[in-house]
């Protein structure tokens, strides 16, 4: 495998084109869950979901899992589900594995799915976050969302305190 190379600290100016490109940003097929449950588990390894909730979003809207792929491995990737409406959409769930974040691959793939959901007319984007998780409320800042209230205690459950952000579009 080819080495990936050394991180660099960009200008602010730099920020959107400092990705790796030889990984590519493509739609999740059936054959990669195994690679995106190691992905998640790496990226959430206190509440990874389980396989059989991947399985369950790739069946129900595979369409909205973006992955991030060296040719042999997955790096990362998004969920993203509009209600019924079409009206808003959440993003369930944004992971890089912890050996290539910081170059830009977790906004690489915030950008494309503010893309796609700015060309499709959906009006909102929301996502919850935890209120310690300053690197993802940083990211999530610098796209313009902003913090929908204040912490909501118990939102998952008994402490699993969560902030909404949202970002009109
Ligand atoms: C959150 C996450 C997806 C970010 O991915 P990433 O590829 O490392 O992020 P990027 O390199 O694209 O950085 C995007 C922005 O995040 C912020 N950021 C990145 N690393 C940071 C750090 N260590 N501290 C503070 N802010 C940071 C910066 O604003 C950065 O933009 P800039 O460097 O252009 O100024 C990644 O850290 C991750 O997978 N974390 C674990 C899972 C998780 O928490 N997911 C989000 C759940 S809501």
């Amino acid at each position: 495998m080819t080495a990936l190379p050394e991180k660099r600290f960009p200008s602010t100016a730099d920020r959107t084109d400092r990705t790796d490109r030889r990984l590519a940003m493509r739609g999740v097929v059936e054959a990669d869950l195994p690679e995106l449950h190691r992905v998640d588990q790496e990226a959430f390894p206190e509440e990874p979901y389980h396989y059989f909730e991947l399985r369950q979003s790739y069946d129900i809207h595979g369409d909205r899992i973006l992955v991030l792929d060296d040719g042999q491995k997955l790096h990362g990737y998004v969920l993203f589900v509009t209600t019924s409406d079409g009206y808003v959409n959440w993003v369930k769930s944004l992971a890089v594995t912890p050996e290539l974040r910081g170059r830009g691959l977790g906004r690489r793939l915030m950008l494309e799915v503010l893309r796609r959901l700015r060309a499709e007319g959906v009006h909102q984007v929301r996502l919850t976050v935890e209120p310690t998780n300053a690197t993802a409320i940083t990211l999530y800042q610098s796209l313009g969302f902003s913090f929908e209230g204040g912490v909501r205690k118990g939102y998952f459950g008994p402490g699993e305190d969560r902030f909404i952000m949202a970002l009109g579009l």
